[in-house]
């Protein structure tokens, strides 16, 4: 991973100018999860507010736009942005949101007729200048983030900045030790990230789904937990490369007749063997406190990925002692978004943890490789 420092971005202050009576189009990221129909976690929304409000306080006409879940190009009702407008109203009033962007294909097929209609006003007047502030969906190349840097004066917007800033000093001059502890279900999706940490972290800490994938490459039996057959090699030569890995040393499995997230079945604490049939759904109690002590001695933490099936609270212990040993120890600490900030959020952690990323997928390919098709879009 190379160690130099993320471009800076044009700021607010420096692009846009004068603001009175201007139109400024800001793409946001207000992809939100939701729990029996409301917003369950509105850390995405209320992190926008400071670029909203200063926009707001120097007369600008704001128009907010964002994707919400994955509706394959043509509206649904299902991923209407009715409940996110009703609470931008609430806590920025006065910003407009328009409907979600991901209903046009044009969106994700970054189609030059899309952001020619988003920058002409998407059916109101054109816009005088873009914001985007959207971090959590900076790693695409989608319409709204990509092309409107190119026709319109843009900057970035205070969530960004503030998001650059501290995952990129931690990419490249992290207090030391530096610890990461990467969790989730598939080795697959963070191989290009783990390589990359393993450059620049002194520990790495390896739980969730994906540690079933390294354990059976050190021979051990994981009976029916995840696997990823075609990562083994990966696996084996990740560490053989001498990095200081921490694997789990025990496992919370669940019995061959249980079911997920249904209260049946037999729950026991095991070894890093797991019997056939069993599946591994969580660290084990020795294995989060292990973990606990690396991160106590640690200066700098980085967290993404949980590690085990927390939406089953037989199998979020685990999760949540990473949780608990973040918000105690005195390192500078980063939840990298995603599952775990929102692992985080449920065991009211959040105001302890020193920078919750509103990005999963942006701060892993940020970390990774230094800099994001948003970011670029903006520079150029
Ligand atoms: C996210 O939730 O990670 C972002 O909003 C990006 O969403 P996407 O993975 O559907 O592009």
């Amino acid at each position: 991973m190379s160690d130099l420092p993320i471009p800076n971005l044009e700021s607010l202050e420096n692009t846009l100018g004068g603001l009175e009576g201007k139109r400024i189009l800001v793409r946001c990221d207000f992809n939100v999860p939701l729990r029996d129909g409301a917003i369950s976690d509105d850390l995405r929304i209320k992190a926008a507010l400071p670029t909203l409000n200063w926009l707001l306080e120097r007369g600008a006409t704001v128009v907010a736009c964002t994707h919400f879940g994955r509706p394959n190009g043509k509206p649904d009702p299902k991923f209407s942005v009715a409940l996110l407008r009703t609470r931008v109203e609430e806590l920025a009033p006065g910003v407009q949101l328009l409907e979600n962007l991901r209903f046009d294909p044009g969106e994700t097929g970054n189609s030059p007729e899309f952001v020619k209609y988003l920058i002409d006003g998407a059916g109101g007047l054109p816009f005088d200048g873009y914001v985007n502030d959207a971090f959590g969906v900076s790693h695409r190349s989608h319409a709204s983030i990509v092309g409107p840097p190119g026709r319109l004066p843009s900057a970035a917007g205070r969530l960004l900045e503030k998001e650059i800033d501290v995952l990129g000093r931690m990419r490249s001059s992290p207090n030391r030790p530096f610890v990461a502890v990467l969790g989730g279900a598939k080795v697959s999706d963070k191989i290009g990230v783990i390589e990359a940490l393993l450059s620049v972290v002194d520990r790495l800490l390896i739980g969730g789904g994906m540690c079933f994938t390294f354990l059976k490459a050190l021979g051990y039996g994981i009976g029916d937990s995840l696997c990823e057959a075609d990562q083994g090699e990966t696996c084996k030569r990740i560490l053989d490369s001498g990095a200081s890995i921490l694997l789990p040393s025990d496992i919370t499995a669940l019995s061959p007749d249980g079911d997920i997230g249904a209260n049946s079945g037999e729950v026991r604490q095991m070894g890093r063997s797991i019997p056939d049939g069993w599946k591994g759904l969580d660290i084990g109690p020795g294995t989060a406190a292990a973990f606990g002590d690396v991160i106590h001695e640690a200066r700098t933490v980085f967290w993404n990925g949980p590690m085990g099936t927390f939406e089953d609270p037989r199998f979020a212990a685990g999760t949540h002692a990473v949780s608990q040993a973040l918000a105690d120890t005195k390192a500078f600490t980063v939840v990298g978004g995603g599952d775990s900030a929102a692992a985080v959020a449920e065991i009211g952690l959040t105001p302890y943890m020193d920078h919750v990323s509103t990005g999963g997928g942006a701060s892993l390919e940020l970390l990774e490789l230094g800099d994001l098709p948003g970011l670029i879009a903006l520079r150029n």
